[in-house]
C-alpha cells in the first residue's frame, strides 16, 4: 500500500521502493517549479521544529529554505538553549513539541532517541542524521545520481569507499538495496556495517533485484561503476583520538585520481555528503596534516579529485533542499 502522508522518516527501512520513488519524483517537480518561478506554496501556516544536537550546515539550511519556500515556519532548537537532554527527557519534549508543531526534525546521536521522539510526538518526525542513518541525505544522493546519468535506477552502479560502519555507509547500502541498484561497499572488515544490517539489506535486494557487494578491495569495488562515494573517516560524536587508528585502517581507501582511473569508467563521478577533508583549510584538516604530512592533499578524498569536473558534491548539496522540500510537502501538504 502507498502511504506517505503524515509518515515519519526515521531510517528508510520501512519505506517501499514506490514511496521512495514518489518522493524523488516530487523533488524533481519541485526543483523545476522553483527554477521556473512557478512554485506553489502548499505548507502555508504549518510550523516545523528543528532540533540539532550536533552541528549542521546543509541539513539545517535545507529544512529552513524548503519550509520558507513552501510558506511554513520553523523554530531552530539546540540543546544549549533549550531544556532538551539536561533538564527534560525526549519523551516529555516529544509530547510538548507535538502539541505545538506539525512536524519535528531531529539530528543527534542515538537512533533510539529519534525513534522515541516519533513514538510520543504524534506528528511526523524526520531523522536529520543519527549515528545509524542519514535518510534525508539518501534522497539527495539518489536524486543527484539520477540527474547525472541517462540510465534508469536499476542500471545505476555505485561504490562507497571508506568508513562503512558509519551512518553514510549503512544508509547507502540500504537505499541501493531498496531501489534495485548495484551497490558496492569497500572497507576493512572492522568497518563494515554490522551483520544484521547487511542481512536486512540483502533481503531488500532480493525483493528489488539489487546487487549488493561488500569487499575489502577498493579497486574491485569501483570496477565499472558510475559513481564513487566517500565520507569522512571520523564522524561527529567520535573522539578525536579515533583519527590515528582510522587513518591506518583507511589509507588504502582514499579516493584519489588513481582510484578514479581504476574504475575504468572515464565518466565516473565523485560524490560526498560533505563536509569533506580535501585540503588543510579546515581546523581538523590542518591538525591531521600536521601529524600526517602525506595527507596534506586530502584525507578521504584528494584535492585533485574534489576540484575536478568529476565531482558532483555541490549538486548533491543543492539537492538536499529539493528532496527535503519533497519530504515536507508529501508528509504535510494538504492534499
Ligand atoms: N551532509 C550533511 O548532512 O551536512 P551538514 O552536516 O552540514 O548538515
Ligand atoms: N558521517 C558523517 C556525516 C556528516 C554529514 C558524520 O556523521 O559526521
Amino acid at each position: 500500500a502507498f502511504n506517505i502522508h503524515h509518515r515519519s522518516l526515521l531510517s528508510l527501512m520501512h519505506h517501499s521502493e514506490r514511496e521512495l520513488c514518489y518522493l524523488l519524483d516530487l523533488a524533481r517537480d519541485l526543483k523545476r517549479a522553483k527554477y521556473s518561478g512557478t512554485e506553489q506554496q502548499l505548507l502555508k501556516g504549518q510550523n516545523i521544529a528543528l532540533i540539532f544536537e550536533k552541528t549542521s550546515t546543509r541539513t539545517r539550511c535545507a529544512f529552513e529554505v524548503a519550509a520558507y519556500d513552501q510558506g511554513a515556519n520553523i523554530t531552530f532548537i539546540d540543546p544549549g538553549s533549550s531544556q532538551i537532554g539536561h533538564k527534560e527527557s525526549m519523551k516529555d519534549t516529544a509530547r510538548v513539541l507535538g502539541r505545538m508543531y506539525d512536524a519535528i526534525e531531529y539530528r543527534g546521536f542515538k537512533q533510539e532517541v529519534v525513534e522515541e521522539l516519533a513514538r510520543y510526538a504524534g506528528v511526523p518526525v524526520y531523522n536529520g542524521l543519527t549515528e545509524e542513518y542519514h535518510p534525508t541525505q539518501m534522497l539527495a544522493d539518489v536524486m543527484t545520481m539520477r540527474e547525472s546519468t541517462d540510465k534508469p535506477l536499476h542500471q545505476i552502479s555505485y561504490a562507497y569507499v571508506g568508513d562503512a560502519h558509519n551512518n553514510m555507509g549503512k544508509s547507502l547500502l540500504l537505499i541501493g538495496a531498496k531501489l534495485g541498484m548495484d551497490v558496492r561497499i569497500a572497507a576493512p572488515k572492522a568497518l563494515w556495517p554490522h551483520q544484521e544490517h547487511i542481512d536486512a539489506c540483502q533481503r531488500f535486494a532480493d525483493e528489488s533485484g539489487a546487487t549488493i557487494t561488500l569487499t575489502e578491495d577498493p579497486v574491485a569495488a569501483v570496477k565499472g561503476v558510475d559513481f564513487i562515494h566517500t565520507d569522512v573517516w571520523v564522524s561527529m560524536g567520535e573522539p578525536v583520538e579515533a583519527w590515528g587508528e582510522r587513518i591506518e585502517q583507511l589509507l588504502p581507501y582514499q579516493v584519489n585520481s588513481k582510484l578514479m582511473q581504476l574504475s575504468g569508467n572515464p565518466r565516473v563521478k565523485f560524490m560526498h555528503c560533505l563536509p569533506a577533508f580535501h585540503n588543510t583549510e579546515t581546523k581538523i584538516g590542518k591538525q591531521v596534516a600536521d601529524q600526517y604530512p602525506h595527507l596534506a592533499n586530502g584525507i578521504e578524498v584528494t584535492e585533485e579529485v574534489f576540484e575536478s569536473p568529476a565531482c558532483i558534491a555541490f549538486e548533491q548539496a543543492e539537492n538536499r533542499m529539493h528532496t527535503i522540500k519533497a519530504l515536507l510537502v508529501a508528509t504535510l501538504g494538504g492534499v
